[in-house]
């Protein structure tokens, strides 16, 4: 056991130190990680063993022998992939590796952003982009949403608001395909709206769109970034949520003289080369395939869901049916105030996301929860979600009746 001490040599401004992991819960709903049954496991391993064998001697160099933007194949891929499904016009000098989307998200934020600026966020949003904003000490103010997504009206009156406060924000963040946490879809119609009101307002708008291809019917707007005439959206996106959160694959599409800025600050000598080689194999013959078949099997994990929450909670959980992604925004009755539902819940082996936690508005997330349906089997959403409205019923009262057995609160 060491007993130097490293406290009073600890830089200022830290932030709390992590916590240590100490295993999953039994019944996860938090994070954002998938379905482990619906990994391709054989064909990635093929793509590793195909693409080492033919290429493997370029990782002797930084950058394979593709330079600091990442690995050429993968970004000719994803230059394809935006093109039809998102109807973006890029090259792959277009496009930014990075190591995750949270990268992508420092490295946005390290080109545009310091402290007392203000950036637009939605009401309900990601806490990665919340927290991160909350540490450089950029204001956020957050536009609500509704079943079609931002609120282009309340955007409209932030957007003048700011104006007349002489401020002009650094950016619209927007997660437009199926949002996080709300899982909903921003309409054509208003991503023509949010582009003319940025454009009139000289603000650019930062998309990212990780959910976008886990959508139920497939069918997906075309990309904010494609609808700009302006060229003043930044895209970004991961294959995370589409093959596998612990890859850490994520990518930035944006002008040279933007990628040329966040290249400078991206000081880790390039993202990780085997998972890009691997899935610079695996994507040209398998995503198309793959992210259907990835779609029905979270659809059907969410009906368990939403059926568990209808069966548990009767109406003392309300939510929307979500287009797709992995999440379940959950309102409980106003009594119920999820970050202390939290810890009883763990205790309990259920692990829930609370919603202030993922807002701007600590009012409006008291008694929200985001639950995450991909990772947990169907037997596990099912007694987790028991598990939950039993500590819920025991904390707060609510529900008062489960599975439609009257109960009296201990
Ligand atoms: C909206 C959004 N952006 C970015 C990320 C970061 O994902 P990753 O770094 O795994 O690409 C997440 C992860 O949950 C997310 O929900």
């Amino acid at each position: 056991m060491s007993s130097f001490d490293f406290t009073p040599l600890l830089a200022p401004g830290l932030p709390p130190p992590a916590a240590k992991w100490t295993g999953f819960a039994k019944y996860n709903f938090i994070g954002g990680h998938n379905d482990a049954d619906q990994l391709p496991l054989d064909a990635l391993i093929k793509a590793a063993n195909a693409v080492l064998t033919r290429e493997g001697r370029t990782l002797a160099t930084y950058g394979l022998a593709s330079g600091p933007q990442g690995y050429r194949r993968l970004r000719e891929f994803l230059a394809q992939k935006l093109k039809r499904s998102a109807g973006i016009v890029c090259t792959a000098d277009e496009i930014l590796i990075t190591s995750g989307s949270l990268q992508a998200l420092d490295l946005v934020n390290g080109i545009l952003l310091q402290r007392g600026d203000t950036v637009i966020v939605e009401q309900a949003s990601y806490q990665g982009a919340l927290t991160r904003l909350a540490r450089l000490g950029v204001h956020a103010v957050g536009i609500p949403l509704d079943g079609e997504g931002m609120r282009m009206d309340a955007l409209a009156a932030a957007l003048d608001d700011l104006k007349r406060r002489a401020v002009r924000p650094k950016y619209i963040y927007t997660i437009p395909t199926v949002q996080n946490p709300t899982g909903t879809i921003l309409s054509e119609a208003r991503r023509r709206d949010m582009l003319r009101l940025a454009a009139a307002h000289g603000v650019p708008i930062f998309e990212d769109d990780c959910y976008a291809d886990l959508i139920w019917d497939g069918k997906r707007p075309p990309a904010l970034h494609a609808m700009s005439r302006n060229g003043g959206v930044i895209h970004i996106g991961s294959f995370s949520k589409s093959i596998a959160p612990a890859l850490r694959v994520g990518y930035i599409v944006a002008e040279w003289n933007l990628l040329s800025r966040m290249l400078a600050i991206k000081t880790d000598a390039g993202s990780g080369a085997l998972e890009q080689m691997v899935l610079g194999e695996f994507c040209p013959a398998h995503f198309d395939a793959h992210v259907p078949e990835l779609t029905r099997g979270l659809r059907k994990k969410l009906e368990t869901l939403m059926e568990a929450l209808n069966e548990q909670f009767g109406t003392a959980a309300e939510f929307d049916d979500p287009k797709g992604g992995i999440f379940l925004w959950v309102k409980l009755p106003d009594q119920v105030d999820t970050l202390k539902l939290f810890q009883p819940a763990l205790a309990a082996g259920v692990a829930i996301n609370p919603g202030p936690e993922w807002s701007t508005d600590n009012g409006y997330g008291k008694s929200r929860t985001r639950l995450c349906f991909a990772n947990a089997s169907h037997e596990d959403i099912r007694q987790g979600v028991a598990a939950l409205a039993e500590v819920c019923r025991r904390e707060f009262g609510v529900p008062a009746r489960i599975a439609n057995v009257e109960r009296v609160r201990a």
